[in-house]
């Protein structure tokens, strides 16, 4: 879908206006007194309830007048043009329409250019449907015209369609199914984003073993499908400034590995890459906006499956590190792959900071839940600046602590960490506290995404989320890395 923007209504057929209460309505010009009537009918039928729609029929430039409700001025957060933005496009799209018009409000509510932003992601991505596998594909709309008062928001909008659109991206690669998207697939999808600054290097599995990722080989090893290390090299600021690193755990199936998984819902576990997903729209959104900044990708990418050459429980592995690990569970392998690619992305590149996001714990969705992901860091400066771009997103994230006492949970008679925590006990911590022991001293963050990074029974219904993968950490990185 295009977007084109204008200072002018122009002839469409849906206008689209937000209406808070029984608040004045701008941006329908001038209406026949039936036409106007009907209007403030609607209004009033709507009350302030969020979401909520009404057509008329009528008005001179528009063939019909959709009024939108953005609920009580005093509930309103950072999503909630958002999220009514992605009830409109539906309703477009549901209406068979070819182009429709939002009005952007004036200030007031809050700045015009973020609410272009937000109406902006809201439509593109509650458009966005994974149906490459059906021969019958959903209409959407070929335009969507924005009228902006303001001149100063208009950038803003160029910027909301790239970084949604790398959101969008990280949804549909996440989508896949595991039969079709092996690590070597993902390898291809990541060198296909072109970019005249950006750069992406493979290492493939003979080569994994011989530069000492022992983590990455030995829980792909279970797999006919050879684990792959993705890079990613974006450089679009001085040589001389050290990137920021960002790392993704892309578990393309896990299936826990010998420690098998129980079959319920295991189908879910193709969303064990989502991690990988989010650096990739990450980067193709960076590199789209030709951002000023250096920024790497790293992904670790394997199938941890049951198999002759499958890693046991028992083993003991040597990491990239040079520190070796008790592995007790092979389903505790996204710890194994992105410890080694930590240690690499430190050795490598003295980034200023690394971020990773990972589908890691179970433990994570019961400590928080579905909405919310869990952050834990070294760093309380890198962490404070994530939660601000959290706010600002609305992608929620929850510190969570990470003292000496969870890093003695992992400690291991015969190697120098096991890869589990103690029984139930803070999985998340303990899990990051292995993440943490693959590391020198670079400020660090990890985000744990297991209970975010797709839509489950308990997840908020968002019209920008639908059924699967949600891109989650897109928005938020491209805010912090433009903050
Ligand atoms: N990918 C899973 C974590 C997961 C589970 C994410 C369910 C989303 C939904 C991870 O590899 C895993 O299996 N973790 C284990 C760790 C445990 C064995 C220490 C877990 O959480 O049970
Ligand atoms: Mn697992
Ligand atoms: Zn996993």
């Amino acid at each position: 879908m295009r977007i084109i923007t204008t200072t002018a209504t122009r002839n469409t057929q849906l206008l689209c206006v937000f209406v808070q209460g029984a608040e004045k309505i701008s941006g329908l010009g001038k209406l026949d007194a039936g036409t106007a009537a009907a209007v403030r009918q609607a209004r009033d039928d709507m009350g302030s309830c969020l979401g909520a729609v009404g057509i008329v029929h009528g008005g001179r430039q528009a063939r019909r007048i959709l009024l939108a409700g953005l609920g009580k001025k005093s509930e309103m957060t950072g999503d909630t043009v958002r999220f009514v933005s992605g009830v409109v496009a539906k309703k477009a799209a549901e209406l068979n329409l070819q182009e429709f018009t939002v009005v952007v409000p004036l200030g007031g509510v809050q700045d015009p250019a973020v609410s272009a932003s937000q109406i902006v992601e809201g439509a593109k991505m509650s458009l966005y449907k994974f149906e490459r596998f059906k021969k019958e594909k959903k209409n959407i709309p070929d335009v969507m015209t924005l009228v902006i008062k303001s001149k100063s928001a208009i950038p803003a909008v160029k910027t909301a369609e790239v970084i949604s659109d790398g959101a969008i991206f990280a949804k549909e690669v996440a989508n896949m199914p595991p039969n079709e998207c092996a690590p070597a697939t993902l390898a291809e999808i990541a060198k296909k984003i072109k970019n005249p600054r950006l750069k992406c290097r493979v290492i493939g599995r003979d080569e994994l073993k011989r530069r000492g990722f022992g983590g990455i080989t030995a829980v792909g090893g279970g797999s006919r499908n050879d684990p792959k290390l993705i890079i990613l090299e974006y450089f679009g600021g001085a040589k001389s400034q050290r990137p920021t690193v960002l790392v993704g755990k892309a578990v393309t199936f896990d299936t826990g590995g010998i420690s098998i998984k129980p079959r319920e819902r295991m189908e879910e576990m193709k969303f064990d890459k989502c991690g990988g997903c989010t650096v990739l729209g990450i980067i193709k959104a960076v590199a789209g906006l030709n951002l000023k900044t250096n920024i790497v990708g790293i992904i670790p990418s394997v199938e941890n499956m049951p198999g002759g050459g499958a890693y046991r429980p028992g083993d003991i592995i040597r990491l990239y590190s040079g520190k070796t690990a008790e592995i007790l569970n092979t389903d505790a392998e996204g710890r194994l792959i992105l410890a080694d690619a930590l240690a690499y992305g430190e050795e490598r590149y003295s980034p200023k900071a690394i971020i990773d996001f990972a589908t890691l714990t179970g433990a994570c969705i019961v400590a928080l839940g579905t909405n919310v992901a869990g952050m834990v860091s070294n760093d309380d400066r890198l962490a404070a600046r994530i939660s601000e771009s959290s706010a600002r997103t609305t992608e929620e994230v929850w510190r969570l602590p990470l003292n000496e006492d969870y890093m003695g949970m992992i400690k291991s008679d015969v190697a120098d960490m096991k890869n589990m925590g103690i029984g139930a006990a803070a999985g998340t911590i303990s899990a990051a506290a292995f993440l943490r022991n693959a590391m020198r001293d670079t400020p660090w963050a990890h985000i744990d995404i297991a209970g975010v990074a797709w839509t489950q029974a308990s997840t908020k219904k968002k019209p920008y989320n639908p059924k699967g993968a949600t891109g989650f950490g897109v928005r938020l990185i491209l805010d912090y890395l433009q903050s």
